[in-house]
């Protein structure tokens, strides 16, 4: 390796989750290739109970696990980006006449006033045009809005410092998923069976689906530019919860709930077994959150003028379970990928790294973009 690389760029990313921290350390070329390399990473344990409405509430706790984590992997940068938790973070689309393109600024501000009833000077507000669409036969632009509070970004900052980095990005996982989803994603071509099972929808707009411990985030993007973005308050956790329930455990037994469900997945077993118990619990937090997807696909199509997504991507640690993808096509009648099945243009990793957790690491590489 060369002392001194002038076409790289080293820094590391972290991404901060109710159940696990992400920190990867990357290598970005500035020459045409774009590359990103990851050359190392580790995940670390989040202290319990410490986000609070998005914040983190136990700043030295979390610290101290993230030093932990760079020290065990000897990961050194100087510099970092972080990306913060998605709840607390409002995101809307906002629909605006077509105006001379020197007043779409001004007549964005206008709505945004009118219609996100939120203090400007204490929040970062940021919008993006994403493009003209038709309403009742007029022209209308359309606009996404993400509004965050200064104090949250401040209280991110605050970490990087304390553990001496150079704060380089503070992004939102509506934004780093988007990144991240517009490096070259190649799933293979599905055989001719499934290419007919899932050909009512063709089109560039995909669900990105991230199954957290705590937090299910829906992103819909159109051609790779988020367009939709929900935080759901209940993730992979609360299917522990349920097979405590289904298996008559103590509340102490969750540990073992979750290994059951690692375990045993959405089985289709029929016989009355723990198997059979364990997946019907699943099944149970699953179907409420698929409710919810549908819930999200009426509100994007409705209000958001958008049009059906054709497929859906499966991120974060939750979208490992095993029956999962099965379980999402059945019930939703899109084609579901898991994202370590796709192979990804522009991103490599260090040889001696371990590919299969991806899925954690989507929100953690889409910041480093
Ligand atoms: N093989 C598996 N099957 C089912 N669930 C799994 C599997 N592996 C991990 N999980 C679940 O994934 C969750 C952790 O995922 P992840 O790291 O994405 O969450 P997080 O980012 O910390 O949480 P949040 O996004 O809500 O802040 C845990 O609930 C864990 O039980
Ligand atoms: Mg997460």
């Amino acid at each position: 390796m060369a002392v001194v690389d002038f076409f790289s760029n080293s820094f590391i990313t972290i991404d901060i989750g109710f159940r696990y921290i992400k920190i990867v350390q990357v290598k970005k070329s500035k020459n045409k290739s774009k590359l990103l390399s990851v050359v190392n990473y580790g995940i670390g344990d989040t202290p319990k109970g410490c986000i609070k409405n998005g914040a983190i509430k136990d700043k030295d706790a979390v610290v101290a696990e993230i030093a932990r984590v760079l020290k065990d992997h000897n990961i050194n940068a100087k510099e970092a980006k972080i990306v913060m938790s998605g709840t607390n973070i409002i995101s809307r689309v906002i629909m605006i006449d077509k105006v001379p393109d020197s007043e779409v600024d001004k007549r964005i501000w206008e709505e945004i006033r009118e219609t996100i009833p939120v203090d400007m000077n204490s929040n970062r507000i940021d919008y993006k045009l994403l493009g003209e669409t038709m309403v009742d036969g007029k022209v209308k632009l359309k606009v996404f809005v993400t509004v965050v509070s200064k104090k949250i970004i401040d209280n991110y900052i605050d970490i990087l410092n304390q553990l001496r980095l150079k704060p380089i990005a503070v992004d939102i996982p509506s934004n780093s998923v988007a990144k991240f989803f517009k490096l070259d994603i190649d799933i293979g071509q599905d055989n001719t069976a499934r290419k007919l099972k899932f050909s009512k929808y063709n089109n560039n707009t995909w669900i990105v689906f991230d199954l957290g411990s705590e937090t299910t985030i829906i992103n819909i993007l159109k051609d790779k530019t988020p367009e939709f973005n929900r935080v759901i308050l209940k993730g992979s956790s609360r299917i522990d919860h349920e097979i405590v329930k289904e298996l008559d455990l103590q509340p102490h037994e969750v540990q073992k709930a979750e290994l059951y469900k690692k375990m045993y997945g959405l089985s289709t077993i029929l016989t009355p077994c723990n198997e059979y118990l364990c997946s019907k619990a699943a099944m149970r937090v699953m179907d409420s959150i698929i409710k919810d997807i549908k819930m999200c696909i009426d509100f994007y199509l409705t209000r958001c003028n958008g049009e059906h997504p054709s497929k859906i991507f499966l991120i974060g640690g939750g979208s490992q379970m095993k029956g999962i993808e099965e379980y999402f096509e059945e019930n939703l009648g899109l084609p579901a990928y898991k994202i370590n099945v796709a192979k990804i243009g522009g991103l490599e990793f260090n040889q001696a790294l371990d590919k299969d957790r991806l899925n954690y690491l989507v929100n953690a590489l889409g910041v480093a973009l």
